[in-house]
């Protein structure tokens, strides 16, 4: 579990935060009337403020786009920080005590600390090194080799080591770090004459965390020696895999889509170009929780690897993780040996703007990997191969209108029948569905009445749904009556949500509407907290719980999008309902002997097949008004 916030914090956060001041920060409040102050929205693009800030009500509310909160809602969009981030990162601002439920005490937090401390001493020590007269072969390598300018260089805090095999390691022991310290930093290993430093002779550039706190560096060479880059190794501060470089400058982007690129030299070629948006890996294999960072920004996202095969086998991986995370993803293809970086020196940035506009949809970026790879020696395409594997591809796509155009296409391209292609996608789909039953677990989906206690699966995945913001207002409506679940489980979570959200509305209506605004505004991490209180001692409880922590629905095993499979389970739900209502009423209606009674029954049945009537015609409305490509 993630460290929870103690109530106690939350509440003095709230309470202490000037939130007229913390939002000025962000964005200018030029208007105000009365308490209220006005400004444009930081949640969508406007021309005329509507976005309110109440001191008094300690709370934001935008007019335009109905995006609402508090301090700790708008530190978490604005600095991209989930919720126990964003309490820390308004406690230290605000010189609060923070404190942890249970009371659970950081050991590490200190030295974590002073290991960042140590970080930002020895980046100023780089970033002076470039600017001494030492340091002007690595300056005009950057300069003039590389074609970046003073302004980035100090943008990305860039820098420059010394040759000299212990210059940081003394300097950072005169400001009184220690040698243990230093070397728990990475920043040197002792040898036999004591500490030396890792990196020599090179370009460096300081690794920020989210926060923008320096974790780590990582060295180039200034010419073609080898290695060519050395990394500052993991440490306690310091997670390859769970940092991007650069994402402390690209959450500030208001571009609606966000790139992601292979080195840290690509992220500032592309900065110098104008784009604010950029970031990229670590020099690892993109992880699952970059993906999950990446999407904490942005829902599309444009890879802009290297041209060379190594680099589009790491879109194809970073593709695939970012796909099945829920990304809308874009692959930009640079011409053969180039990088972003090569291609916007050789081409111009408008080249490189039309590339990115050009970019490629996930699937067809699929296809043309798979086109290339059946290309044979004498230069012409194995039309059987490619065409088997393209249609597995499509196939992997479930959206039938999505299939039936790229079946089209391929038919067109490969000089065939559409019908046939068809088939072909057809037969690779009940493929992997028969791959799948293989390693399918049956006790996921089989047991349908649940034990007391038990979440059953329909109901995991109405709960996921509802707390992912995956359900239209009508389907809310109908997921929180809690006579819908068996489990009491989930009664008291509905029950428990329900309260929430009208508690922390300050409208007396408890209209959909409202509810769904204010579901809007929660996000998993804050259902969590809320959640937490919940004692059931009940371990599909535990498990849902810390699927919503991990945010990660997958673990549902979904053949269809979220949304699609909890508006199917809530419909069994409330038929089921409908039904055992229906029966109940038709009982008492044939054993009452009064005819007062008994029509009043039936006048009852009749209303219940009205609502049942209106909720199906419902949902054939948003079943035609679906996003196919969603
Ligand atoms: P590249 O080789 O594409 O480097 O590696 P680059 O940053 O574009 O540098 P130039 O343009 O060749 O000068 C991409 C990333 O992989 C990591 C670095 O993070 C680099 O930015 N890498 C690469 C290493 O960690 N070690 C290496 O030896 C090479
Ligand atoms: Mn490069």
């Amino acid at each position: 579990m993630a460290r929870l916030i103690a109530q106690e914090t939350i509440d003095e956060i709230l309470a202490t935060c000037d939130l007229v001041q913390l939002v000025s920060e962000y964005i200018a409040l030029p208007k105000h009337s009365g308490s209220n102050y006005y400004g444009l929205c930081p949640f969508h693009q406007e021309k005329t403020p509507s976005f309110a800030v109440s001191n008094e009500r300690k709370r934001y509310h935008c007019f335009g786009c109905r995006e609402g909160g508090d301090a700790i809602s708008f530190i978490m969009h604005m600095e991209r920080l989930e919720f126990t981030e964003a309490c820390e990162f308004l406690a230290k601002k605000l010189g609060l005590e923070l404190r942890y439920k249970g009371g659970k005490v950081d050991y590490k937090k200190e030295v974590k600390a002073r290991q960042k401390l140590l970080h930002l001493e020895a980046a100023r020590f780089f970033y002076r090194y470039l600017h001494s007269p030492e340091g002007t072969p690595a300056l005009n390598y950057l300069l003039k080799q590389r074609g970046l300018s003073m302004s980035t260089l100090k943008r990305y805090g860039v820098g420059a080591s010394p040759p000299e095999h212990r210059r940081l390691s003394d300097y950072l022991l005169s400001k009184s770090f220690s040698e243990e310290e230093i070397l728990a930093a990475g920043l040197a290993r002792s040898g036999t004459r004591g500490l030396n430093d890792l990196f020599r002779g090179r370009v460096i550039f300081p690794v920020f965390d989210i926060k923008g706190s320096i974790i780590a560096f990582g060295g180039r060479v200034l010419g073609d020696n080898l290695p060519k880059y050395v990394n500052s190794p993991e440490t306690d501060i310091f997670k390859k895999g769970k940092e991007l470089y650069a994402f402390n400058f690209a959450k500030q982007s208001r571009e609606p889509r966000v790139i992601l690129c292979e080195g840290y030299l690509d992220v500032l070629a592309l900065s110098e170009a104008g784009f604010d948006n950029v970031t990229a890996g670590l020099g690892t294999a993109f992880t699952l929780e970059q993906a999950k960072l990446l999407l904490r920004l942005r829902k599309e996202i444009v890879l802009c690897y290297d041209s060379d095969r190594a680099g589009q086998k790491a879109a194809l991986s970073a593709l695939e993780i970012l796909e099945a995370n829920g990304a809308e993803v874009y692959v930009c293809r640079l011409p053969k040996g180039l990088d972003p970086d090569d291609y916007i020196k050789s081409h111009g940035q408008e080249r490189f703007k039309a590339l990115l506009d050009k970019a490629l949809a996930g699937l067809d970026f699929k296809l043309a990997l798979a086109r290339e790879a059946q290309i044979k020696a004498d230069g012409s395409l194995d039309l059987l191969a490619y065409s088997e594997a393209a249609c597995k591809l499509i196939a992997e796509y479930p959206n039938a209108v999505q299939q039936e155009i790229y079946a089209a296409r391929l038919a067109k391209e490969i000089n065939v029948s559409a019908a046939a292609v068809q088939k072909q996608i057809k037969a690779a789909e009940e493929a992997s569905k028969k791959a799948r039953a293989k390693d399918y677990r049956p006790q996921q989906r089989l047991e349908q009445v649940p034990q007391p206690g038990e979440i059953s699966r329909a109901e995991e995945i109405i709960l996921s749904a509802l707390v992912f913001g995956q359900l239209n207002s009508e389907d809310i409506e109908v997921a929180f009556n809690q006579e819908i679940y068996q489990s009491p489980a989930s009664r008291q979570f509905i029950q428990r949500l329900a309260d929430e959200l009208t508690s922390s509305d300050e409208s007396d209506e408890d209209s959909v509407e409202n509810f769904s605004e204010a579901l809007r505004e929660l996000n998993s991490a804050q259902l969590l907290y809320r959640a937490e209180d919940i004692k059931i001692a009940d371990t599909n409880l535990a498990q849902f719980l810390s699927a919503l922590e991990a945010d990660d629905f997958r673990s549902l095993n979904l053949e269809n999008s979220l949304n699609s499979e909890a508006t199917a389970e809530l419909n069994n739900l409330s038929t089921e309902l409908m039904r055992n209502k229906r029966k109940n009423l038709a009982r008492a209606a044939i054993v009452s002997d009064d005819k007062a009674e008994r029509d009043a029954k039936l006048r009852q049945l009749q209303a219940n097949d009205l609502a049942k009537l209106s909720r199906e015609q419902r949902l054939k409305q948003s079943e035609s008004q679906k996003d196919y490509f969603s």
